[in-house]
């Protein structure tokens, strides 16, 4: 019980600060929402989305699951992007992965895990598709490392096919970013993936923009 009532102690205090700060602090944030970044995470308790961007309550919309995965029969990120697209009407799309992901470590594995095997098995996908390039890696770290980012990469491409991405970046010019958190440094690093010089390629075969 220890941890749960410390929890609601921090909560108490927590309101305090906020309140000290900026009175209006809760009457404003009732008003509604009107985030501008769509953040898509890891579950991962070490990545504290909002905290290492600096930004608080109404400033992101987030979707989090293990190893930070866009598949397209997922009906609850699928939603989520959805509604944060086409109503919330955000203007920046991030799929963020970090350094030592226990889901990607996992998908290097050939452990038995259960129910998890069909959600890791999208990142040995990954793995596949970019097999060449990972296998000339000798470096396990390196190479784990390297599958983070690379997961990353993909999961943007699965972002851009959805239908939601592609009328939003036609329309309004929204912007998908990937990104990884590094553990050991707390840095976020922008990957600056080329989605141009990758799409360009594969354009022909999901017919995109
Ligand atoms: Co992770």
């Amino acid at each position: 019980m220890e941890t749960i009532d410390k929890v609601f102690k921090n909560n108490e205090k927590w309101i305090e600060g906020k309140l000290q700060n900026d009175p209006k602090f809760f009457s404003d944030l009732v008003k509604g929402q009107k985030p501008e970044i769509l953040y898509i995470g890891c579950s991962d308790s070490r990545v504290a989305a909002e905290e290492v961007m600096g930004l608080g309550p109404g400033d992101v919309f987030v979707h989090r699951n293990i190893a930070n995965m866009v598949i397209s029969i997922d009906l609850n990120a699928m939603s989520v992007i959805n509604y944060a697209v086409d109503h919330l009407k955000v203007q920046h799309v991030i799929v963020c992965g970090h350094y030592s992901c226990g889901g990607v470590k996992a998908a290097m594995q050939s452990a038995d895990l259960g129910i998890l095997n069909p959600w890791l098995r999208n990142i040995r996908d990954v793995y596949r598709i970019h097999k060449t390039e990972l296998n000339a890696i000798e470096d396990e770290d390196q190479k784990y490392d390297r599958l983070v980012e690379l997961n990353v990469q993909e999961q943007c491409i699965n972002l851009i096919k959805t239908a939601a991405i592609q009328r939003a970046h036609r329309d309004r010019n929204l912007k998908v970013h990937g990104w990884v958190f590094d553990v050991k440094t707390g840095k976020l690093i922008d990957l600056k993936i080329d989605f141009k010089g990758i799409l360009n390629s594969i354009m022909e075969i999901y017919h995109l923009e």
